[in-house]
């Protein structure tokens, strides 16, 4: 039998204590949250009758996640990023922003400050020849299709060991990250390598509790973006290369139809050629719609701790 005690006036004035409801000080929404918090998780303990032992493997649990880093990991994995999305897409909707590119989540993995470039970026330092060539190209727009001079399109993807420079500290600085500023017709063009999909760390604390769930960790072959322009609300999101396994089964959730896109091969690329690129290539073609707005706050990204951000520049 479940003994019920979280409605006693004891452990209400313990929630009140612990809220610091009490106190001159602090923050007040700090307060409710935490308070509110704690009362749910009192409630959960109730209600599931949590034994001392499993409640210390979760504290355990949360200081491994912790020390391994993963918190930013296993947000997405447990839907949060995925819900953050669609709260901004209802907001979007509801003050009549909606519409152009959709976006999708940023995931753990960018860094700041990478090299910007005018209208072509070659995204890998050539480590590995045995790479597929990717030949990544397309426009970015207004709502209406007129093109954004100037934009610039921010763009990181994994390598084909599904590692990321920075986090992957094999690879060289900035690999597979640009920054590309669009040319006058609103145009970027990247030569990089097909990306593979990623694999939370399989001793990793974010693997732990998706073992416990049935779930797998990956996520298909994708490429990350951030899109913006004076005067357009600042775009964050990823493509997904059509035919990996996982393109709908992302254990973070980010997939959406208008992202799937094919990589088609190619004996000639007209726009990689015009860069110098030859030979047969894999095409990845994505337009990028962005919507106007002369709010500010929504022309830059959300505020973030993320690697590197301090040197990131113009
Ligand atoms: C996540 C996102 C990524 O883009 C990635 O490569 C790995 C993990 C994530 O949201 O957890
Ligand atoms: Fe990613």
């Amino acid at each position: 039998m479940t003994i019920k005690t979280t409605h006693t006036a004891e452990v209400k004035e313990l929630l009140e204590k612990v809220a610091g409801f009490h106190m001159e000080g602090g923050n007040e929404r700090v307060k409710k949250i935490v308070h509110r918090f704690m009362s749910d998780v009192f409630q959960l303990i109730e209600d599931f009758d949590v034994t001392p032992e499993e409640f210390w493997t979760a504290v355990y649990y949360v200081g491994d996640l912790g020390k391994n880093g993963e918190a930013s990991l296993l947000a997405p994995g447990l839907g949060m990023d995925k819900y953050l999305d669609i709260r901004m897409d209802a907001q979007d909707e509801a003050a009549g922003l909606a519409g152009g590119t959709p976006r999708t989540i940023e995931g753990p993995l960018y860094v700041a400050g990478a090299p910007l470039c005018e209208s072509f970026a070659r995204l890998d330092d050539g480590t590995d020849q045995s790479d597929e060539v990717m030949l990544l190209k397309g426009q970015v727009t207004d709502e209406d299709g007129t093109p954004l001079a100037n934009a610039i399109v921010d763009v990181w993807h994994a390598d084909a060991k599904g590692g990321y420079s920075y986090f992957d500290q094999s690879q060289s600085e900035y690999n597979l990250r640009r920054r590309i500023k669009t040319d006058e017709n609103g145009r970027y063009v990247a030569r990089s390598i097909i990306p593979s999909g990623y694999g939370c760390p399989p001793e990793g604390s974010t693997q732990a509790l998706l073992n416990q769930l049935g779930r797998h960790g990956r996520r298909p072959a994708h490429i990350h973006f951030f899109i913006s322009a004076p005067g357009h609300k600042h775009l964050t999101t990823q493509i997904n290369l059509a035919g990996d396994e996982y393109t709908y089964d992302d254990f973070a959730f980010a997939t959406r139809d208008e992202l799937v896109v094919e990589a088609r091969p190619v004996e000639r690329s007209a726009e990689g050629e015009q860069y110098g690129v030859t030979g047969p290539v894999i095409e990845v073609e994505f337009d990028f719609q962005l919507v106007s707005t002369d709010k500010a706050e929504l022309q830059a990204r959300h505020e973030r701790k993320r690697a590197l951000e301090d040197a990131a520049v113009a």
